[in-house]
């Protein structure tokens, strides 16, 4: 049975302009001869990966990270053919997807490498991958030790070709850059026993938006910025960030108004009592749509221009504010949860701010049920 289209109450629109202008002013940041590899994972961090990365490519981006080969498949799905790296730890029941997609995967075990190279031994062209290196993250790659004994046993498999060196930097947005500097360090020494090893590795990279920003000297062949194509970042307030713009913003409308007397509560467990005669709007977005229930009794919304505090805890689907200091409320007023309203503005980094959290996490909760709407401005 198909389900007929209805109006839409809640929408997240994607200002395709703001990603292109956040990509030319990153990219004003780089050394010479170092690209951008344009993080696309978790649904291009909430904004759609599809659109996202189409329109990164109509302005000169040549390479996608993805979390997952499912989200590579996705992506190829969709009709982009330009090369795309699935940062994400690899299991052999995805070798046949990472074969049949053309997805390039970074090993980061020693045990998945083998196995690789022997699922790669029947194919006419060796599968390109990329190497990732732990240099301090405590995540993912290979220790210096594990690198040094594949180099010395000649073991690196001849089904495979080493297209990328990378590792992952660990506190490049926090206050003491001596941590970052010991990556980069440790990182120059992995890429020297590689190349005295005989290998010519064309891709190198490690940076992410900050590091890229904050540390020329980890510029490499590539830098994979993600958070700060999509307007934000976590640098401190001590490092000059590139000019960047929100490129999301989430919209929904009223569905209801009532007023509540003193005494009255709002919303489960009754955290909010009406202190005088309480006008409260009732918005048809809850948790399960990304809306965190953190923000319950602490964060706001934007109604005719004004900052309407939530009032009662955040429910699943739905979500309480008071309006009783803005005069002319009707349903159907827009409201804006992240956005620009005539002079008011709420950012992924107020929600963080207020929840204690990341604007990252922010973004990445928006439901993918929710409309995502793209204009270029
Ligand atoms: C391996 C890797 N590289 C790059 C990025 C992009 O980082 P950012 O969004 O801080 O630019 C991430 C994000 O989580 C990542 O995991």
């Amino acid at each position: 049975m198909s389900i007929t289209p209805t109006f839409l109450p809640t929408v997240a629109t994607v200002d395709l302009t703001a990603l292109v202008y956040n990509l030319s002013q990153f990219r004003l940041m780089l050394s010479p001869g170092c690209d951008v590899m344009a993080v696309v994972k978790a649904n291009a961090y909430g904004h759609g990966a599809i659109e996202t990365s189409r329109t990164l490519i109509r302005h000169g981006v040549t390479r996608l990270a993805v979390f997952s080969t499912e989200e590579g498949v996705a992506l190829r799905q969709a009709g982009i053919t330009v090369p795309i790296v699935v940062l994400g730890p690899i299991f052999q029941e995805q070798f046949g997807n990472l074969f049949g997609h053309q997805l390039t995967p970074v090993v980061s075990d020693p045990s998945v490498l083998t196995a690789l190279g022997q699922a790669a031994a029947s194919r006419e062209a060796p599968l390109s991958i990329h190497l990732k290196i732990e240099t301090g993250m405590g995540r993912l790659g290979l220790t210096q030790d594990e690198l040094v004994a594949l180099i010395r046993s000649h073991q690196f498999p001849s089904s495979l070709r080493l297209e990328g060196l990378m590792t992952h930097l660990a506190d490049a947005d926090g206050f003491d850059p001596d941590a970052t500097e010991e990556q980069i360090s440790r990182f120059h020494t992995t890429l020297n026993i590689v190349q005295e090893g005989g290998f010519q590795v064309p891709l190198v990279h490690m940076s992410n938006s900050g590091g890229a920003v904050r540390f020329p000297s980890s510029h490499f062949s590539l830098v994979r910025p993600g958070i700060m194509l999509y307007g934000y970042h976590t640098l401190p307030r001590t490092v000059e960030a590139p000019d960047l713009r929100p490129v999301l913003s989430l919209k929904t409308c009223i569905a209801q108004l009532r007023t509540i007397q003193p005494g009255g509560t709002v919303s489960y467990n009754r955290t909010f009592t009406a202190k005088c005669p309480t006008r409260i709007a009732v918005l048809p977005i809850g948790y399960a749509s990304g809306l965190s229930r953190h923000l319950s009794n602490r964060g706001y919304v934007l109604i005719r221009g004004q900052r309407a505090p939530i009032a009662g805890l955040v429910c699943m689907d739905m979500v309480m504010v008071d309006v009783t200091t803005i005069p002319g409320i009707a349903v159907g007023d827009e409201v804006v949860l992240i956005g620009q309203q005539e002079n008011e503005r709420i950012t992924a980094g107020d929600i963080a701010e207020w929840t204690g959290t990341i604007s990252y996490e922010v973004l990445c909760a928006i439901s993918p049920q929710i409309p995502r709407v793209y204009r270029s401005s």
